[in-house]
């Protein structure tokens, strides 16, 4: 197995930012990339305001928080990826920007580097051979948000080599997170079952069977959810959620994963969830306000 001290993250939005925190907490050094400086600040801020509430909450000493924070620096410049014996990419949840990110980081990375994907739905096998290196990729799902939720999908792309997996296998159990292995199949297994649900609640919004509220208390409630599918929705990111709708659309090529018109329209709009301020609820008041 190979040894992991530095990892990398490509992309400081929700995901990057959790991934990077709970990596730092369990002693990692850990560099942050993203395509602009602005970015990389406001992801900074994010893990900033979640540790200090760790600390708040009783779940972390002021001590660790500061040594966390240490450990974690972050550049716009992808050469400062060098030192990564693992990288972890949670971009956008698009096929053609993760391609072009492969061409531009390999070329940066250590020759025996791990490169990892965070990628909700998209084919490992296809993506690895956008890289230098399909042996040493595979794909790391973590679930949102990283800190809190204790799963992690492993999914080996065909050329997976058995050090790759057995290294990312031991590097979540050092995050205190459970892994669970699914193969090479759109979405996986988390996504391949939860997004079809959202997608439905979205449907049963656009016939107008029920109210946002109807929907998401119906599913609290009756169904012992701990949120809404809709509220889900807004948490994932909308863009992300279509993304893999349309995975499953055309990866399985079967119409019962037809994304719901609406959910395209609301993409269209901007209208992205928490991350955009509004999604199916207006997040823009002191509580979130449903839309419909
Ligand atoms: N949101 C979820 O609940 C969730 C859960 C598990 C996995 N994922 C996956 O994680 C990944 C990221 O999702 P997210 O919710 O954090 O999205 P996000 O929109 O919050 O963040 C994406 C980040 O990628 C950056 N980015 C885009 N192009 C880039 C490039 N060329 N180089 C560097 N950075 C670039 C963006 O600037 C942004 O900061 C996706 O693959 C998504 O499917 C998301």
């Amino acid at each position: 197995m190979s040894t992991i001290r530095n990892v990398g993250i490509v992309g400081a939005g929700q995901m990057g930012c959790g991934i990077a925190h709970v990596c730092a907490v369990a002693g990692y050094k850990v560099q942050i990339y993203d395509l602009s400086a602005e970015r990389i600040e406001a992801g900074l801020a994010t893990i900033h305001g979640n540790l200090a509430r760790q600390v708040a909450s009783g779940k972390m000493t002021d001590e660790d928080r500061k040594n966390a924070l240490a450990r974690i620096s972050g550049s716009a410049d992808i050469n400062d990826l060098s030192q990564a014996d693992l990288v972890v990419e949670a971009a956008t949840e698009d096929e053609t920007v993760k391609r072009k990110i492969y061409g531009n980081v390999c070329p940066v990375l250590k020759a025996d580097a791990i490169l990892a994907t965070n990628t909700s739905s998209l084919s490992i096998t296809r993506l690895a051979s956008a890289t230098d290196r399909p042996e040493r990729f595979m794909g790391i799902h973590f679930m949102n948000p990283v800190p809190v939720m204790k799963l992690v999908e492993l999914v080996r792309g065909i050329a997976t080599e058995e050090d790759t997996f057995a290294t990312a296998k031991q590097f979540v159990a050092t995050l205190d997170k459970t892994v669970t292995v699914a193969e090479d199949f759109p979405a996986f297994i988390v996504n391949r079952i939860l997004l079809p649900m959202i997608n439905e609640a979205i449907y049963t919004l656009y016939e107008g069977v029920g109210t946002v509220d109807a929907i998401d208390t119906a599913m609290r409630l009756g169904a012992n959810h701990p949120m809404g599918p809709l509220q889900l929705a807004d948490f994932i990111g909308l863009d992300t959620c279509l993304s893999i709708m349309q995975v499953l659309y055309e990866g399985l090529a079967d119409s019962k994963y037809r994304p719901c018109p609406l959910l395209v329209k609301y993409v269209e709009a901007g209208w992205l969830g928490r991350k955009s301020g509004r999604g199916f609820y207006d997040y823009r008041g002191e509580v979130p306000v449903p839309t419909r």
